[in-house]
């Protein structure tokens, strides 16, 4: 199992950091033989898990039932869990009590926040009592209807630097890694640059110490929306779709189940049963 000082170390020896989602027992197990080097269980599991148009319904609960499940079929696997909407932007009480269960109840290895400005005292909060902390700017899907959506952030030079100095402010307060999302390819870079910290990015170019995306993207499986920063390396869902079909039309034409997958009983049994 690496260790949040393995990532600072690869990321000085320019070695790519792979990232992806995962939200159950099969996608991490899957996820962990292909060698990931981290499994995010992202609150986009309201999306491609639970069918939810955005990420705000996921609670607390959800997090932890999938974190634990993921957990079960990735056991050598980094594993980073998303604190959900809601669930860390209240008293300080209240964030330590579901941190503190989120990362208990999951055995993940670190939690992760959206944003900066109130949240980098909450990093240096949860930091300080034990929990390693990975951050996310750019693009923060759980205030996107604060900003008018999902859409590319840091295009001017004000929000930029305003990037920049978030970044060094989580390093600062205590977090291992970012995540940056939905940005120029230029201000990855840049990020990348300015902290000493791994910067994961997602649509931020190739310019970031390494990459995460969904894992229904990666593979097309039942995603419906996906970004331009997305490529799918499979098509699982085509797969899915005929193997289902070919089910259906077996029962149905009586050519399942087959003799190879019927159970037998002795010729005695039978005539006692009818004589
Ligand atoms: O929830 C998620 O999947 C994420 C990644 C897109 C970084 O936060
Ligand atoms: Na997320």
């Amino acid at each position: 199992m690496k260790s949040t000082v393995d990532f600072i170390k690869m990321k000085k020896a320019n070695e790519k950091i792979v990232m992806l989602t995962a939200y159950d027992y099969p996608s991490a197990k899957l996820a962990e033989e292909a060698g990931v080097d981290i499994i995010l269980v992202g609150d986009s599991l309201g999306m491609v898990v639970l069918g939810y148009d955005s990420t705000i319904a996921v609670t607390t609960e959800d997090m932890i039932h999938h974190g634990s499940a993921t957990r079960r079929g990735a056991k050598e696997t980094f594993l980073v869990v998303d604190m959900p909407f809601g669930s860390y932007h209240g008293s300080a009480d209240r964030t330590l009590t579901d941190a503190v269960r989120i990362f208990q109840q999951t055995g993940a290895n670190a939690l992760k926040l959206e944003g900066a400005g109130n949240v980098v005292d909450t990093i240096r909060l949860l930091t300080g009592t034990g929990i390693p902390i990975v951050a996310h700017l750019g693009l923060l899907p759980q205030s996107a209807s604060v900003v008018g959506g999902y859409k590319v952030q840091g295009k001017t030079a004000e929000a930029a630097q305003q990037l920049i100095d978030d970044a060094r402010a989580c390093e600062a307060a205590g977090a291992f890694m970012i995540v940056l999302e939905c940005i120029p390819y230029q201000l990855g870079e840049q990020v990348a640059a300015a902290v000493s910290i791994p910067i994961i990015g997602i649509g931020a170019g190739a310019g970031t110490d390494g990459q995460v995306l969904v894992y229904h993207d990666t593979v097309k499986y039942g995603s419906h929306h996906v970004p331009k920063f997305v490529e799918a390396f499979a098509d699982v869902g085509t797969v899915i779709h005929e193997g289902l079909k070919k089910y259906v039309s077996s029962v149905k034409d009586g050519s399942f189940p087959a003799e190879r997958h019927r159970f037998t009983m002795k010729e005695e049994e039978l005539t006692a049963l009818y004589g």
